[in-house]
């Protein structure tokens, strides 16, 4: 490891959530939920030097595991990003997700008229059409969304 990526020490035990797009480590963090209060240690790397991507930032939160649902949001903001589980000092899990197929609940339909904008009982659910670009339809009128509408709802 250089000592630039030592900006920010290992964690003993929790989640690190590397190579996300530079400047989207707070969309990370509220699409996990996590605001501060919870009350985890949670180190931010942002715009850092990466071998891979240029730039990129880093997500560590001490105490807390993702799983595989949180994963997979993740990648609607950072497609690319690598979760590491870390257990006593070590990588113990390393994962690399894909976009889900369908995505349930998380996300608004930006059509006024979508029934999902006016039934209070119906849940949002949209189709991945396409990962990289990100383009997902909902699955009741057919609007599609991009990743920038994406990451304007999530934050
Ligand atoms: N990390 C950490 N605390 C640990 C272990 C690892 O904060 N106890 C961080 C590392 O700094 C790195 C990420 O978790 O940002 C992944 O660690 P590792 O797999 O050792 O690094 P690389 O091999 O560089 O990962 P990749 O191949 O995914 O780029
Ligand atoms: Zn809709």
């Amino acid at each position: 490891m250089s000592d630039k990526e030592l900006l920010v020490t290992k964690i003993n035990y929790g989640t690190v959530i590397d190579h996300i797009p530079s400047g989207r480590a707070l969309a990370v963090l509220r699409v996990l939920g996590i605001n501060g209060s919870e009350g985890y240690r949670v180190a931010l790397v942002m715009n850092v030097e990466s071998k891979k991507m240029g730039r990129k930032d880093i997500v560590k939160i001490s105490g807390r595991t993702v799983d595989e649902k949180e994963s997979n949001l993740i990648t609607l903001i950072a497609p690319n990003a690598t979760i590491n589980i870390i257990k006593d000092y070590e990588v113990v899990k390393k994962m690399k997700m894909k976009v889900p197929s369908v995505i349930r609940g998380i996300l608004k339909c930006p059509n006024p008229s979508c029934i999902t904008n006016n039934d209070p009982e119906a849940f949002t659910k949209f189709v991945s059409i396409s990962e990289n670009p990100l383009r997902i339809k909902c699955d009741y009128c057919e609007t599609t969304i991009t990743e920038a509408e994406v990451i304007k709802q999530v934050l």
